[in-house]
């Protein structure tokens, strides 16, 4: 299955979710390429990390650019079972050409920073690529999401992506919690933390099996 976790916000959590998917899967013995297409490269620092500290298994990642994406993720897809696409905070060309290639596109939103015109760029966007992706899905993920209890952003959000034809709500909120950063500092997932945080393992869970369901 070739994702993509992408967005034109920096800092809404894309390479955390990416990051964590791509271990998790290669957890399940599924022979997973991360792909990097941030000239910031955290997805490749995150790869490195893990290398330096020498964690199994292993995942595999490269930096692509420009254009060329769709032809090159293709080729990509022959060789891998699973493609997780990082596509950078920005209106990009990596972010457009990637679109038309994935199956299922995830757009992590903070609910503090919550943008109208970022949603509608993306559904706008979205439509475009299903012109030449017609199975194209993408769901929005409410990402960093406040801890609070009596905090109910995604239900305010999910009324808000009612006006978007192209744009659902993921099933899951991930939370602004720790273990994310701690996980993310020596290239793990948080369900490999320990020890580990039961609140974030169980959210990256309940995504991993939105993403990748019963695959
Ligand atoms: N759910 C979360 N809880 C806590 N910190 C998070 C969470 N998601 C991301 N972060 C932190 O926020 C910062 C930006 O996240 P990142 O995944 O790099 O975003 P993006 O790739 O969208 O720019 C990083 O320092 C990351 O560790
Ligand atoms: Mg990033």
């Amino acid at each position: 299955m070739i994702i993509l976790i992408g967005g034109e916000k920096g800092g809404t959590g894309k390479t955390t979710l990416a990051t964590n998917l791509a271990a998790m899967r290669a957890l399940a013995g599924r022979d997973v390429l991360l792909i990097d297409t941030d000239p910031q490269g955290s997805s490749n620092y995150w790869v490195q990390s893990r290398d330096e500290e020498r964690i199994t298994p292993r995942v595999a990642c490269v930096q692509k650019f420009g254009k060329g994406l769709p032809a090159e993720v293709k080729d990509l897809a022959n060789r891998y079972q699973d493609i997780i696409i990082d596509a950078g905070g920005r209106d990009s060309v990596e972010l457009r050409s990637a679109l038309v290639v994935t199956e299922k596109a995830y757009i992590p939103i903070q609910p503090s920073q919550f943008d109208i015109w970022t949603l509608n760029q993306m559904d706008e966007l979205v439509e475009a690529a299903k012109g030449f992706n017609p199975e194209l899905r993408a769901k929005v993920i409410i990402s960093r999401s406040s801890t609070n209890p009596s905090v109910h952003e995604s239900d305010e959000t999910g009324k808000l992506l009612a006006d978007f034809l192209n744009l659902e709500l993921a099933n899951v909120t991930i939370r602004d919690r720790i273990a994310y950063r701690k996980a993310a500092k020596d290239g793990l997932a948080v369900t490999e933390l320990k020890p580990k945080d039961p609140k974030a393992s169980e959210e990256m869970e309940i995504l991993y099996n939105e993403v990748f369901g019963n695959e």
